[in-house]
C-alpha cells in the first residue's frame, strides 16, 4: 500500500531540489500535492511533470496573504490539508562581521517567519478535520554551530525551536510537528559561494567526507524521511529532530583513528 494514500499535502519551495524530490515521492506514495515557490515557471514545470495529482500555486512564504490563498485554494480543490512541508529556505554564507543586518532579517523572514506563518495558516483546517502532520525541513545547522553561517544557522535553530513548541501546543489536537535535519540538499543553494571557496576545496570536501557515512544526503533520502513524518507510520512521533546526515551529528570522525 502507498504510505500517503489519500493525503493532501502542501510543499513549499518545491520548484527544484529537495522540495521537488519531496513532491515527487509524495505523488508516488499516493498523495495529492500543492507545490508552492517564488520560482513560478520552474514550479509549474515540476507540477506538470508529476501529473494530475500535483498542482503549482505561486507562493512566497514570507507573505501571510499568500499562505491564506494557498490554504484556501488547497481546501477548495481537495476539501482538506493533511500535511504541510515547510521546505522553502534561503542560504546566506558570511561571517557575523560581514553579514549586513538586512541580509540577516531576510534569512530569518524566509526560513523562520515563513514556517511560522505556515503553521498558523493550517492549524484551523487541521483542527477541524481532526489532525495533520507538519514537517519542517531544518538542517545539520539546526543542530550544530558552524563558522561563516550565523544567519542561516540562527534561522534553522529558530525553526527547530518553533517545531518543538508547536508540537507541544498542537499534539492534543492530533497535529504532529517534526523536523528533518539534512546535511545535504540541492547544489544550487550552495552554488553562489563556491567561487569564493575555490581556494579551500579540499577543506570543503573534508567537511562532508569526515562523517561516519561520507558525503551529502541524497535528495531522495531526505524526501523519504519527510514522507515518514507525513505518514501515519509516525503517528506517535512529534517534536522529533531527525538528522539525515551520515552521522555528522553523532560526533567527530577523525581520519586515521580507525586504523588504531
Ligand atoms: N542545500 C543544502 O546543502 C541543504 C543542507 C541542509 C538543509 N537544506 C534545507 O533543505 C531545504 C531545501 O533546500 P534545497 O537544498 O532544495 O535548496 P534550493 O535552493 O534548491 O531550494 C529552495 C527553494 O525554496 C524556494 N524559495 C526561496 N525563497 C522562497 C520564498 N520566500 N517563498 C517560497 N519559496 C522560496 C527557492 O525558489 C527554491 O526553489 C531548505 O530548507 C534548506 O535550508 C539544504
Amino acid at each position: 500500500m502507498q504510505s500517503l494514500s489519500g493525503k493532501v499535502a502542501i510543499v513549499t519551495g518545491a520548484a527544484r531540489g529537495t522540495g521537488a524530490a519531496i513532491a515527487r515521492l509524495f505523488v508516488n506514495e499516493g498523495a495529492r500535492v500543492v507545490l508552492g515557490d517564488v520560482q513560478h515557471e520552474a514550479g509549474a514545470a515540476v507540477a506538470k511533470e508529476l501529473g494530475a495529482a500535483a498542482a503549482f500555486m505561486p507562493h512566497d512564504v514570507t507573505r501571510r496573504e499568500d499562505w491564506e490563498r494557498v490554504v484556501a485554494g488547497t481546501l477548495a480543490a481537495h476539501r482538506r490539508v493533511d500535511v504541510l512541508v515547510n521546505n522553502a529556505a534561503v542560504l546566506h554564507m558570511g561571517t557575523i562581521e560581514r553579514t549586513p543586518e538586512d541580509v540577516l532579517r531576510r534569512v530569518l523572514e524566509v526560513n523562520t517567519v515563513g514556517p511560522y506563518l505556515g503553521i498558523r495558516a493550517v492549524i484551523a483546517p487541521m483542527k477541524q478535520q481532526g489532525g495533520g502532520s507538519i514537517v519542517n525541513v531544518g538542517s545539520i545547522d539546526s543542530l550544530l554551530g558552524m563558522n561563516g553561517i550565523s544567519a542561516y544557522a540562527s534561522s534553522k535553530w529558530g525553526l527547530r525551536g518553533l517545531s518543538k513548541c508547536a508540537a507541544l501546543e498542537l499534539g492534543r489536537d492530533g497535529i504532529r510537528v517534526n523536523s528533518v535535519c539534512p546535511a545535504g540538499g540541492s547544489r544550487e543553494m550552495f552554488g553562489p559561494w563556491m567561487k569564493q571557496l575555490a581556494g579551500f576545496l579540499d577543506e570543503t570536501r573534508a567537511y562532508s567526507n569526515n562523517r561516519a557515512i561520507p558525503g551529502e544526503a541524497p535528495l531522495e533520502l531526505i524526501a523519504e524521511a519527510v514522507a515518514f513524518f507525513a505518514s501515519d507510520a509516525s503517528r506517535h512521533c512529534t517534536g522529533v529532530d531527525l538528522p539525515v546526515d551520515g552521522g555528522a551529528h553523532a560526533g567527530r570522525f577523525i581520519p586515521g583513528f580507525n586504523t588504531l
